[in-house]
């Protein structure tokens, strides 16, 4: 059975401008655009105000609710609902099913006293005879609060003309959201798409009146970007600005944070956003977690590998001189944006970087990935951030950003402290943790990751669980990205030493994540020595470089 369901429904006030921004945005998507009033004018063949005169507003509820229940189940286009549409119960129902559907169900919210001046001068309106504009605070009463609670997508239109809003409404259609809920944690939103950085004060509420703005300087277009966004909002922002990379990710950092945070007065209420790559976020989901024993925080990941991985999935932590990531703790944030406009700035080698964590997405749980890097391979690897924006590639780094977080989001749902599922992730992991230590850190993580699948796999074939076939895919997709398939160590002992001190091995046993097919990760207990030996002799060279 196909779906046919809107691809969005509009909801707002009276002159908050859902039939003319609802229009321009749909001509923007290159979408149909339906106006439900106007096609119930059409169907009963008057005027509105005047079936209301006629027939009464009960009659008029039931005429719109069964047409908006047919055009939920069979419409793919935008649609634009009747002011009062949505309080009518039966039409409540229905839109509550096509938001648990997926559906995109925005509240178009306009200046009050803008939508007031444009429905008095829009007239023909019958909710609003009378003294319209009293009329129109009481209605916007009523249904603010039903508006609020039943849309899954709000956009502000304050401020904005026409056009920008339309653009702001295409931007909040195409945003891609996961939610992720699980047992121990409370359930925030990953919301990928251009400008989802917009949605920053929506994200981090009324409560904080003070902002820490936690980032490094290579993004610093971005922070200044979303500093104005706080600023314009009203909050007061703090700029703290660390060292780059692995030089933030330390407790002195961290440490220098909390000293200023003491200094400028933040208390319980107030919030950090941290911005940047994984670093950045892990350093600034750390400080939000320990100072005063955790306040609000909301992550803006500007990197491929912290938009589908880092800033996602709770875990936040420092760097210690024995080794990374080794004091932290498991905190969620109150929202993720990965806008994907910051990726204008990042460069090719970090977000090739990025691809690795994405294909171990693909090949532990979603062959859709693997398609979709598969058929843009070229595009993946050549990818130049000047031109991403508005290109035929960022669609598909939008799909694989949000694939890539719904498998995270899968493993991590039901059991945030390390575990058996959560371990899954880890797929290619254990051989990449001891080349980053055996290379100072100098590979990069999302290539460590890349080799060390190729390693999974060859040790999955060596033990007969998957065949020859699915090794060379392995190489041959990852290589087709721009990603290293090889890599050598003189020093077995060494490799296999660090190995052993990988989070997963128990006691003296070594446990690996290997497939037995794609999509089907398992645990792999105490392997015999030769296996995971010869699987090594292999990963040194790329056979096809010989
Ligand atoms: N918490 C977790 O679950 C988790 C998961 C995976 C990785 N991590 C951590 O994430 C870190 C790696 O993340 P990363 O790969 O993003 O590295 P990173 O944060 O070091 O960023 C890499 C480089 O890219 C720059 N950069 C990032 N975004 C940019 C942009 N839009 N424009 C220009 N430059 C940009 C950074 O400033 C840095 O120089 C590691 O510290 C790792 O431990 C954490
Ligand atoms: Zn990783």
């Amino acid at each position: 059975m196909t779906s046919h369901r809107p691809l969005a429904v509009i909801i707002g006030m009276p002159g908050a401008g859902k039939t003319r921004v609802g229009r321009q945005a749909a001509a923007l998507l290159g979408a149909p655009f339906i106006d439900a009033d106007q096609r119930i004018e059409d169907e009963i063949g008057m005027g509105i105000a005047q079936y209301f005169e006629r027939h009464g507003e009960t009659a008029f509820r039931s005429v719109e609710a069964s047409l908006i229940q047919g055009l939920l189940e069979d419409y793919d286009g935008i649609l634009s609902l009747g002011g009062g549409a949505p309080m009518t119960t039966e039409t409540r129902r229905a839109l509550r099913q096509y938001v648990a559907d997926g559906g995109k169900l925005v509240y178009l919210q306009a200046d009050p006293r803008e939508a007031m001046e444009r429905a008095r001068r829009g007239g023909n309106r019958p909710m609003l005879s009378g003294d319209a504009d009293a009329r129109w605070k009481q209605l916007f009463e009523q249904r603010d609060p039903v508006f609020t609670a039943l849309s899954n997508l709000h956009v502000r239109t304050h401020g904005s003309t026409p056009h920008m809003a339309a653009k702001k409404l295409t931007e909040a259609i195409m945003q891609r959201t996961i939610h992720i809920t699980g047992k121990a944690i409370e359930a925030y939103d990953v919301r990928v798409g251009e400008s989802s950085m917009r949605q920053l004060p929506e994200t981090l509420g009324d409560n904080p009146t003070k902002v820490a703005l936690i980032h490094t300087q290579p993004v610093q277009r971005h922070a200044d970007h979303a500093r104005a966004l706080l600023r314009q909002s009203g909050y007061l922002v703090s700029d703290v600005v660390i060292p780059d990379a692995e030089a933030g990710k330390t407790v002195q950092v961290a440490n220098g944070i909390w000293e200023r945070l003491g200094r400028e007065g933040f208390t319980r209420s107030d919030a950090i956003v941290g911005l940047g790559g994984g670093a950045a976020t892990d350093l600034a989901g750390f400080v939000a977690a320990t100072w005063m024993r955790g306040i609000r925080y909301v992550n803006c990941p500007t990197s491929l590998l912290a938009m589908v991985d880092a800033s996602t999935g709770g875990k936040t932590g420092v760097n210690t001189t024995q080794g990374k990531n080794l004091v932290g703790s498991f905190y969620t944030p109150a929202g993720v944006l990965a806008d994907l406009r910051t990726l204008e700035t990042l460069p090719n080698d970090i977000f090739i970087e990025g691809l690795g964590e994405v294909a171990k997405s693909g090949l532990i749980m979603d062959e859709g990935i693997l398609d979709l890097l598969e058929d843009h391979a070229d595009e993946l690897r050549g990818f130049d951030g000047g031109s991403f924006i508005d290109s035929p590639l960022e669609p598909v780094v939008s799909e694989l950003i949000e694939r890539t977080v719904r498998v995270k989001a899968y493993h991590v749902s039901n059991d945030l402290k390390e575990a058996g599922l959560r371990e899954f992730l880890n797929y290619g992991h254990t051989l990449a943790h001891a080349i980053e230590t055996l290379e100072h850190f100098t590979w990069r993580h999302g290539n460590a990751v890349a080799v060390g699948c190729v390693y999974a796999a060859e040790l999955a074939h060596l033990l007969g669980y998957i065949d020859q076939d699915l090794v060379d895919y392995h190489r041959s997709l990852l290589r087709s990205l721009g990603l290293p398939v090889a890599w050598q160590h003189e020093n077995w002992d060494e490799v296999l030493d660090l190995m052993h001190r990988d989070k997963k091995a128990r006691g003296d046993t070594l446990r690996f994540v290997i497939l037995d097919g794609i999509g089907h990760p398992i645990h792999l207990d105490d392997p015999p020595q030769e296996a995971v030996h010869e699987a090594f002799v292999r990963v040194q060279q790329d056979p096809a470089d010989k």
